[in-house]
């Protein structure tokens, strides 16, 4: 007896995924997307989906923000004065944008820790690894570029002394530094230059690299922390009998739940310290203490510590350089941390130093 013909209605997806997919024929794309291989043993901590889904808070309100903001030296002071007292909610639009590049920062840093130390960066994932690096150093440049913008004293001088460290790095110091201000001093071209990068350049880069960084994450699932990736066909065959936990729905709403959790903290943590505004940028009057932001405090407190310039300036441009190639330098398949003594041990040094330094910084 031969079965009945099955028709369209039978195989097309049902409800709202079936209606998108009947108007626009993204339904496998859509399906597709849903589906990303996590292992049981892989634990994210959410850092990385935290991380996106503050770009898109930063996104959201700077957009807003830039509805009233004027980004010229004259006016953009004024703009962030009446943001901040005259618009419903300026205040508010303002503190989380200025919390959320913090939480930003802090939340890619820790999501690249957590790869690091559970070596999720080895084979086959040494180009997810890469693409980070660039993501990472584009989250800084709109930590360092949107300092300047409220063109108060604090912004206008941790951009002399940010900008300065920049001009000291050895060879093209000087037309980094050139090319940076718009000229030899922190002026108007400045702002203008890291006001166009703030809101356009860097945009653009963050979501193409995100794009081109997710995509690379779906197609090679995520790592596992306790075994290395097998290269051998029979290895990836047995991948098959791996347990797994589903994507869609589990992974997804536990992930929600962590941006739920993190608005509600973003939202007070704005609420109880609001952004605010010291006087309007003077050149000719230097504030006693000149500090970078956090970010960048640990590095300007080795630079001030070490007498020898150069040596100061190389030694985070070579250890920026050695992070970004470590998973092509550590070719070991080895993933479990009490096996990886040298690496694990090595970057809680650095770590250690790091956090040291920054807080050193502070208080001095
Ligand atoms: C704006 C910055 C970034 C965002 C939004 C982001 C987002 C994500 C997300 C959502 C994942 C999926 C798993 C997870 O949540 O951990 C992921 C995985 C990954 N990311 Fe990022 N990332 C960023 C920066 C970085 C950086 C700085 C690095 C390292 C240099 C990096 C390297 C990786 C690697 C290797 C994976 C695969 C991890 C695995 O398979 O377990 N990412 N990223």
């Amino acid at each position: 007896m031969s079965a009945t013909p099955k028709t369209a209605n039978d195989v097309a997806p049902r409800g709202a995924l079936g209606w998108l997919d009947e108007h626009t024929r993204l339904g496998p794309v859509i399906s597709a997307s849903l589906h990303v291989r996590v292992p049981r043993t892989a634990n994210t901590m959410y850092f990385g989906g935290i991380a996106l889904f503050l770009f898109v808070i930063q996104a959201t309100t700077g957009t807003l923000l830039s509805l009233y903001f004027k980004g010229t030296p004259e006016a953009a002071y004024k703009s962030v004065q009446f943001i901040t007292s005259e618009v419903n909610f300026g205040w508010l639009i303002r503190s989380i944008h200025h919390w959320g590049a913090d939480l930003m920062i802090l939340f890619v840093v820790l999501h690249l820790l957590r790869i690091f130390f559970q070596a999720a960066y080895k084979y086959p994932r040494q180009m997810v690894w890469l693409v980070g690096m660039l993501l990472l150093m584009v989250t800084l440049g709109f930590g360092f570029t949107g300092y300047l913008l409220p063109w108060d004293q604090r912004a206008y001088w941790a951009t002399v002394v940010g900008t300065e460290i920049a001009g000291s790095v050895p060879v093209i110091g000087e037309t980094l530094l050139m090319l940076l201000r718009g000229g030899t001093d922190v002026t108007g071209d400045t702002m203008s230059r890291f006001f166009g990068i703030h809101v356009l350049v860097l945009p653009i880069s963050l979501a193409a690299l995100l794009g081109l960084h997710m995509l690379l994450v779906h197609q090679l699932g995520l790592a596992s922390p306790k075994r290395p990736e097998p290269r051998t066909p029979e290895g990836k065959a047995a991948l098959a009998n791996e347990p797994v936990r589903p994507f869609f729905p589990n992974y997804i709403v536990d992930e929600l739940v962590a941006w739920y959790i993190l608005l509600a903290v973003l939202v007070v943590l704005a609420s109880i310290f609001p952004a605010g505004l010291e006087d309007p940028a003077n050149p000719l009057q230097t504030p006693q203490h000149v500090k970078p932001e956090w970010y960048f405090l640990g590095v300007y407190q080795l630079l001030k510590l070490i007498p020898i310039k150069v040596i100061g300036i190389m030694t985070p441009i070579v250890a920026v350089g050695l992070l970004v190639f470590w998973p092509f330098l550590d070719r070991s398949p080895e993933v479990l941390a009490r096996r990886r003594k040298l690496a694990v041990g090595g970057a809680t040094l650095v770590l250690a130093s790091l956090v040291a330094l920054t807080v050193f910084g502070y208080v001095s």
